[in-house]
């Protein structure tokens, strides 16, 4: 039997590898949730068989409502940055609800580690980016409903981030690349984007086994020091690691200090509460700084047996180069903005 899957932020960097890992097994017809279905990414989406386009904003009920009673399944990725951690924690709670009475038969959350809570609800590692997800997956596994399977699927910092993001580095007019991060001796349990395709995958073909299941994934916890030497092991040229303190990492991070953490905001959208970027990446650099998070890899292994398993494989697979490769469609959209406006 077909099944319908509706895909929200399927255009995005998580989403693509989603809706390709679904369609591509032809057993799912794809929906992607977007709010410009005439967007390059959307229509690249469309181009792959049985994937279909339904337009709508995600903090619109009749949006949701319609989308919903259209479908079977759905996978939920809600975008943090673009509409901030107190609309996240109240439309991650109110999609679940409207799920419920759309009547979809398997709801996947798409979360990220509730970071507050691992670290024992000190504020040094409160991230709002990823404890309106963690919040929601809290309060949507403790509901049981009796007609809908529901799972979770926590993944953390992309890998591809190396390209486009948090952990690209700098080249220095010789060419070394410069890793300058507030990481110490801590590790980011990082995840290729096409796993997470992989991983949901498996949970829409696992209902029983994925039922009220919290699957935590990642690739490989990455150390600063191991990662400059598998950049130079694989690409051949020089790369260092600069270890910097919180202080001098923000100074430097292009964001200015009362710069909102939703930074990708949609004009017009409804932001209050929430913390700065400095206060949210601070609580994300500390979480892994002060290693936090764990991950089960002998279960990821048995789930996936052909995973990405390490940060070389993942470089050889890539072809990383060091170079920036554009990955995260906010960034994308912000840049492609700028440039209309006449900026760089
Ligand atoms: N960067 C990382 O390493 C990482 C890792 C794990 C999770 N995350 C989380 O993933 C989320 C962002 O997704 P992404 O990484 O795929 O980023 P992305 O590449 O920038 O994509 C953003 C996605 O969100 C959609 N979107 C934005 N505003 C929307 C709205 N108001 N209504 C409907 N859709 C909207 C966009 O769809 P349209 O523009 O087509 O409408 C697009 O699909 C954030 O919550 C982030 O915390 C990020």
């Amino acid at each position: 039997m077909t099944t319908k899957i509706l895909v929200i932020g399927a255009t995005g960097a998580q989403g693509i590898p989603i809706v390709r890992a679904l369609a591509e097994d032809g057993r799912n017809e794809v929906s992607i949730f977007t709010r410009d279905a005439s967007s390059a990414r959307a229509k690249m989406l469309l181009e792959l068989p049985g994937v279909t386009a339904l337009q709508g904003n995600t903090m619109n009920e009749k949006d949701i409502y319609d989308a919903f009673r259209r479908v079977d399944g759905v996978y939920c990725n809600l975008d943090g940055f673009a509409i901030g951690e107190v609309n996240e924690t109240f439309w991650g709670i109110r999609l679940f609800e409207i799920a419920n009475e759309a009547g979809i038969d398997h709801y996947v959350w798409g979360s990220l580690d509730y970071l507050q809570k691992k670290g024992n609800f000190n504020n040094k590692y409160r991230c709002g980016h990823y404890d309106a997800k963690g919040r929601v997956a809290e309060f949507i596994l403790g509901q049981r409903p009796k007609s809908m399977t529901v799972s979770v699927l926590t993944s953390g910092p992309y890998m591809e981030m190396l390209y486009d993001g948090m952990f690209a580095p700098r080249t220095l007019p010789d060419g070394t690349l410069l890793f300058a991060h507030p990481i110490g001796e801590g590790k980011v349990p990082m995840i290729h984007l096409d796993d997470i395709g992989k991983y949901a995958r498996w949970i829409f073909d696992h209902p029983d086994r994925s039922n009220g299941m919290d699957l935590e994934i990642a690739t490989e916890h990455v150390g600063w020091r191991s990662l400059v030497e598998n950049v130079q092991k694989v690409t051949g040229k020089k790369a260092v690691f600069k270890d910097l303190d919180q202080a001098e990492y923000f100074a430097n991070s292009g964001m200015s200090a009362t710069a909102p953490a939703a930074w990708a905001q949609t004009p017009g959208a409804p932001i209050s509460g929430g913390q700065t970027f400095w206060e949210n990446f601070s609580g994300w650099w500390s979480a892994w700084h002060d290693n936090l998070v764990t991950r089960d890899y002998a279960l990821l292994d048995r789930i996936l047996p052909d995973r990405v398993r390490t940060l070389e494989e993942w470089m050889r697979k890539t072809k990383y180069d060091g170079s920036f490769r554009p990955i995260l469609k906010d960034r994308a959209d912000m840049r492609d903005a700028r440039r209309s406006d006449g900026g760089p």
